[in-house]
């Protein structure tokens, strides 16, 4: 049976694409290209148990209905989303449209069919912390965004079909995520972002003061978090979060990347109102229901990352 990937041909959906290859699973993707490439995946054209990659959107049934017809899916990994927080706040209705009925698109046809759906969330659906203590599942959500509104939107409404038709739902909620593939621009993640800058000889420019924290883990932990969840029948109907459990101030992650203090810039923040100040996320229930722990150190991955730029000549 088949693994239907969501936003395959993204970044996060490139990785978990090239595991379940090298897993010899079989793999359908669907990606509209609205942010990932063709050449994510080009270099597995080759494999064929790279089943089928359509170029089309997850809101176009007519795509849905030939999918479920032809294959009969074990899981479905979603992934694809409007990503894009700013964009959110400029332009609601797509991260609706999107987000929202997308996956309500691909809820009916899972529903349908009994295939089990790995939804994946985000962090940003949580409240903001207002001690040190790290950020469990328990932690009460308060979407800041647009964009967070429609992923938990999209959580809430996998649940109903858990609790109302026994669909089989996995609700993961990956902390910030970085590494190859990602985005170089404003749809990338700050580390990204700070050492395409770095390697381009820029400054880092850094939104407000710089205090605001994030939980950042490398994307072979992440995807190695969203296998697990998929595996494990533990994790229907749970909602689950992963991160490395310890969190950076943006400006120390600016130090920690250019070692050069008249290079990093404070400009004022583009939406303060969605900022959140704290972002550290309590890995326990993955470790104990998943044994999914991270590899890799913050400063193993941003080494991994910054040589894999320069050896693709990617800047
Ligand atoms: N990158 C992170 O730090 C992070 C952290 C937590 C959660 N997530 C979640 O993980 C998922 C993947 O994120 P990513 O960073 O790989 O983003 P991405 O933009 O690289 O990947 C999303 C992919 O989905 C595709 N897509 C978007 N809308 C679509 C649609 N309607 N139909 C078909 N394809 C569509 C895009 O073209 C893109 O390739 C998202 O759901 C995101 O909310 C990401």
């Amino acid at each position: 049976m088949e693994t239907l990937i969501t936003g395959g041909a993204g970044f996060i959906g490139r990785w978990v694409v090239q595991k379940l290859l090298s897993k010899n699973e079989r793999v359908v993707v669907i990606d509209n290209l609205s942010n990932g490439s063709r050449e994510n995946l080009a270099e597995f054209r080759n494999n064929p148990n790279l089943i089928e990659f359509i170029v089309d959107d997850i809101c176009n049934d007519k795509i849905l209905n030939y999918l479920f017809k032809k294959y009969t899916f074990s899981k479905c990994i979603h992934l694809a989303a409007q990503i894009n927080v700013q964009e959110s706040i400029d332009n609601p209705h797509k991260a609706f449209e999107n987000n929202v009925i997308g996956t309500y698109k691909l809820l009916e046809k899972v529903r349908k069919s009994g295939t089990k759906l790995i939804l994946v969330g985000t962090c940003l659906v949580y409240d903001l912390a207002t001690s040190n203590s790290a950020i469990s599942e328990e932690h009460k959500t308060n979407p800041m965004s647009p964009y967070a509104a429609s992923k938990l939107a999209t959580e809430e409404l996998a649940l109903s079909y858990y609790n109302c038709y026994k669909t089989p739902i996995v609700i993961l909620r990956p902390f910030n995520t970085y590494g190859p593939f990602q985005k170089t621009n404003s749809e990338g993640g700050v580390i990204s972002i700070f050492l395409t800058r770095k390697l381009n000889n820029q400054n880092l420019m850094i939104f407000g003061d710089g205090t605001q924290t994030r939980d950042l883990m490398y994307i072979e932990d992440c995807v190695d978090f969203i296998i697990e969840a998929s595996e494990k029948k533990e994790a229907i109907g749970e909602i689950i979060n992963a991160g490395t459990g310890k969190d950076i101030a943006i400006k120390d992650l600016a130090r920690l990347i250019i070692q050069d203090e008249n290079k990093i810039v404070y400009q004022k923040h583009h939406h303060p109102q969605s900022e959140i100040m704290k972002l550290r996320c309590d890995p326990s229930k993955a470790k104990k229901l998943l044994n999914w722990e991270p590899k890799f150190t913050l400063e193993e991955g941003i080494a991994k990352f910054e040589r894999w730029l320069k050896s693709y000549n990617r800047i």
